[in-house]
Formats: C-alpha cells, sequence, structure tokens
C-alpha cells in the first residue's frame, strides 16, 4: 500500500483527482471553509437525518454534484486526538473498502493541523481493515482494491506527515507478519515454522539469525524449555534472532516471545471450549519477529535481540507430570505443579539465556495467563516491571502507538504462593492474582537486568466473529525502541 502526502489544493477539495475522498470532521456543526458542494451535500445529508455529528458516525455519498472524486466518504471525529481520528478513519475506510476505490484522498477538517501520528494512524488503520488471512482459506474474499492513500495538508506540514508514514508503513508491515503468523493453525505454524519464518527475516531484512534444537537446548541446560517440549513429536526451536543497527558494544534491549504453538495444557489438560484459540500461544513469539521486521525496516540505530523459546505443549506417555521437578538454566529447581502453566517455564530459560547479552533492558511477550484477561479484559496489556523508568517508557509507547498497556503490581507478598516442599518453587501460585503470581515467577529469573513483562493473553487475538491475531504489541514495543533509538 502506498501512502503520501497531497498539498491541498487552491481551488478546494472539490478538485482533488482521486477515486475517493475521504472527510474526517470533528465538532457539533459542520465545518467552515470547505468548498460550496461538499458543504452543500452535507448540509442536506445532515438535514435528512442521514449524517448525525456524533463520533464514530459515517456516510457514503456516490457522485455528489461538483465534487471530482466519483466516491466521498464522511467520518466524524470526537475531536483532533489520534484516538478520536482512528475511529473515524476506521469508519469512513470501512464504507469504502469493499468498493471500486483505489486511490482515496483523505482530508480532514475542523481537527485542526494533522501531524505525524495523524499519518502513522492513516498508514495502521488502512492496513490493518484490508487485511485478509488466505494460507489456508483460499476461497477468502478477494483483497480491498484500495491500494493508494493521499493525505491532504499544508505545505509547511508535508515532511512531518512524510515522517509518520514512515512509521506507520513498518509498524503495518510488523503487524501483518505478527497477524499472519498467529493466524496459522498449529499444524502449520509448528516451531519449525516460526523459525524458517526468522530465517526468512532475517534474510529479507540483514539480521542475523541462529536456530538452535534439542541437543543444543539439552548442552545448554534448559531443563524447564525442555520438560514442556518433551510429549511433542515437532522438535523445539529455540530462536536466536539479531539486529546490529547500533556500534557493537552497545548493550542491546532483548526481547523475549512465548512461543508455544500449540497449548493443549499437556497432563494438566484443557477442557475442550475455545481450545482451538491455544494456536495463539505464540503470540508473543510472533510480535517479536514483527516488531524486529518494524524496527529493521526503520533501520533503528539500536541494537535488539529477538528470542523466542518455541514448542507445543502437549500430553502423552512422555509428557511431563504434575509433581516433577525440573532444573532450569539457571539452577533454580522448579515443581511443576500444573503442566498447563507452560509459558513461564520456557519463558524463566529464555530469561537466563538473555543474560549472556548484557542487555540495556529484557522485555518478554506472552499470552501467559487467563487471569490477566479477568483482570484488564480485551483493551489493555498487563505490564509488569521492577523498573519505575522502563515501566513509564512502555506505557508512554504503548499510548503513541494506540497500543496501550496497564500497570500491574509485584509486591514481594505475592512471591509466598510460589513455595514449594520438593524445589525452590513451584511453577503456579494458585488462583488469586494469577497473573501477578506468573509475573512474580518470571521475576525470579531476572536479577541480572532491567526487566519488564507484558501479558498479552488479552489483547493478541480476537475471539468470536472476527477471530483472529491482533498484531499487539508491536506498536508498542516498536515505539519503545525508536524512544530508545532516539
Ligand atoms: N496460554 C495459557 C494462558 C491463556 C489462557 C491465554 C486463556 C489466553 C486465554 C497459559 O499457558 C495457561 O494455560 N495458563 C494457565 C495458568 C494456570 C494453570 C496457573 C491459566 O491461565 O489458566
Ligand atoms: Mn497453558
Ligand atoms: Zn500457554
Amino acid at each position: 500500500m502506498d501512502f503520501k502526502t497531497l498539498i491541498a489544493p487552491k481551488d478546494g477539495l472539490c478538485t482533488v483527482a482521486a477515486d475517493a475522498l475521504l472527510l474526517v470532521i470533528a465538532g457539533k456543526v459542520l465545518p467552515d471553509g470547505l468548498d460550496a458542494p461538499l458543504a452543500q451535500a452535507l448540509k442536506a445529508a445532515v438535514d435528512a437525518g442521514d449524517l448525525s455529528l456524533k463520533a464514530g458516525q459515517a456516510l457514503y455519498l456516490h457522485h455528489v454534484a461538483g465534487v471530482k472524486a466519483a466516491r466521498v466518504a464522511v467520518a466524524v471525529a470526537a475531536d483532533g486526538q489520534a484516538t478520536a481520528w482512528r475511529k473515524a478513519l476506521a469508519a469512513g475506510l470501512g464504507l469504502l473498502k469493499g468498493g471500486g476505490a483505489q486511490h482515496v484522498a483523505v482530508a480532514a477538517s475542523g481537527l485542526g493541523t494533522l501531524g505525524d501520528a495523524h499519518a502513522e494512524a492513516l498508514a495502521s488503520v488502512a492496513d490493518a481493515q484490508t487485511y485478509v488471512y488466505r494460507h489456508t482459506k483460499p476461497s477468502a474474499p478477494p483483497a480491498s482494491k484500495l491500494a493508494r492513500f493521499s493525505l491532504v495538508c499544508d505545505k509547511a506540514d508535508a515532511a512531518l506527515l512524510e515522517s509518520g508514514f514512515k512509521r506507520g508503513r513498518a509498524i503495518a508491515a510488523g503487524v501483518a507478519l505478527a497477524r499472519e503468523n498467529a493466524n496459522r493453525p498449529g499444524n502449520h505454524c509448528t516451531p519449525s515454522h516460526l523459525a524458517s519464518e526468522a530465517k526468512a527475516l532475517a534474510k529479507s531484512h540483514g539480521l542475523k539469525v541462529q536456530v538452535l534444537d534439542r541437543k543444543d537446548v539439552e548442552k545448554l541446560g534448559m531443563g524447564a524449555f525442555l520438560a514442556v517440549a518433551q510429549a511433542s513429536k515437532q522438535p523445539l526451536k529455540f530462536i536466536v534472532l539479531r539486529w546490529n543497527g547500533a556500534a557493537k558494544s552497545a548493550p542491546p534491549v532483548v526481547l523475549v516471545g512465548k512461543g508455544i504453538t500449540f497449548d493443549t495444557g499437556g497432563i494438566s489438560l484443557k477442557p475442550a471450549p475455545e481450545m482451538d484459540e491455544m494456536k495463539f500461544d505464540m503470540g508473543g513469539a510472533a510480535s517479536v519477529l514483527g516488531t524486529l521486521r518494524a524496527v529493521a525496516e526503520l533501520k533503528l540505530k539500536l541494537n535488539v535481540v529477538g528470542l523466542i523459546p518455541a514448542c507445543e505443549n502437549m500430553p502423552g506417555g512422555a509428557a511431563v507430570k504434575p509433581g516433577d521437578v525440573v532444573t532450569s538454566l539457571s539452577g533454580q529447581t522448579i515443581e511443576i505443579l500444573n503442566t498447563d502453566a507452560e509459558g513461564r517455564l520456557v519463558l524463566c530459560d529464555a530469561l537466563t539465556y538473555a543474560e549472556r547479552f548484557k542487555p540495556a533492558a529484557v522485555i518478554d511477550i506472552a499470552t501467559l495467563t487467563g487471569a490477566c484477561v479477568i483482570a484488564l479484559g480485551h483493551h489493555r496489556s498487563g505490564l509488569f516491571s521492577s523498573s519505575d523508568a522502563l515501566a513509564a517508557e512502555l506505557l508512554a509507547a504503548g499510548e503513541r502507538g494506540a497500543d496501550l498497556a496497564w500497570r500491574m503490581p509485584l509486591d514481594e507478598a505475592y512471591d509466598e504462593a510460589l513455595k514449594s516442599n520438593f524445589a525452590d518453587m513451584g511453577n503456579v501460585g494458585g488462583r488469586a492474582g494469577g497473573s501477578i503470581t506468573a509475573a512474580k515467577f518470571l521475576q525470579r529469573y531476572t536479577a541480572k537486568f532491567d526487566w519488564a513483562h507484558l501479558d498479552i493473553a488479552g489483547t493478541a487475538w480476537t475471539s468470536g466473529q472476527a477471530k483472529g491475531g491482533t498484531g499487539r504489541p508491536v506498536p508498542l514495543l516498536t515505539h519503545f525502541l525508536l524512544a530508545r533509538a532516539g
């Protein structure tokens, strides 16, 4: 998809040569300054009761007399803020995406001056709205014809908006990669598939990649990761991706993504309803791939490492059993009381592995707990961090990327729940505060660096009719790294 700025023509929006004009307006009355044909058409629509000036409302008009673009869509925004702009764009593009228009001119009226955040939002909304999953569904509806977007602006603002498009395109590409991998079924998106995706990304985008197999992982001593993988016929993979955008000596940010390509629960088997959604249990891994794609497309002057422990969590004769004790890479022993709390087991060994990079910060991303969905629902990801500064950076990045998180506590008192009579810790802490005790478990492996954990169980995918990966938290992570790169 192509995004460009278009300097507002002197003789008005009516003369813009595009297949469609998407006009975003704000305010309780129609904005001043629209050229007469548009002003007239909008007034008539309002008078007839076909358009109400309420946020989220949108109307399609065909062949408006005096307007060059054959299609006009009007969308109402609450105000000029990026969030309202996003909602209005989604409503307006929803009217156009199924039609014949290829080239859309997007203009704002009554919103104040557009900034880079508006341009970024247009790129990400347009991409998200037109994505179609077809890998295992060749009969999926044809992709939208929408291919070109021109954002109408003043000459003085064009350079700033172009910088927003650059960011928006990169983030959209990262989100698309994350969504596509998350959507692929468990029998297609295996640990080996994730490894080949990582290799393909490395090749196309100039990253370094290394894939460790079972033997390597055994030699290292990743006993927790191995325990989760041991009943699966799919070979485990431990993926290491590196983007070297800064001096060799600059400490990297390490992203660790949970890569459970299917979570049956193991011997602590999950109930049948919605178990199919556990193909999305590699959403953290998908977001690491997506973020690295965005980072590489933006050529960020920063070192970033992506770590993905990937395997299936299966029951079977060879499966790890409740009560089994394993030794993690850190040397700490774990009593596996519930084999369905497997995410923390693969992550703890990856966190210890991260130590070798002497990282500036380590962020793990995981569809870790159902309890986080109960706590925060599907709008905000759970953010846990032992560093107030790092937490603040991530929350702010979420605001900029319209990919929100909410900080959760890590009080020492929650750690009690992990006590075990037979090992250094158990892998579960009971139902109460389940997302927090999971984070407390991970925290035991992070003494050597600044660390944050994003529980994306409620945000990585949508259930129901619109079932599918969201690509979150690629926008949050990319904005965090953009800010770190300066
Ligand atoms: N992948 C799940 C978490 C999950 C469940 C995410 C539902 C999204 C929706 C994770 O591996 C898991 O099973 N967690 C358990 C932990 C429990 C056994 C302590 C959970 O949340 O029930
Ligand atoms: Mn599980
Ligand atoms: Zn899981």
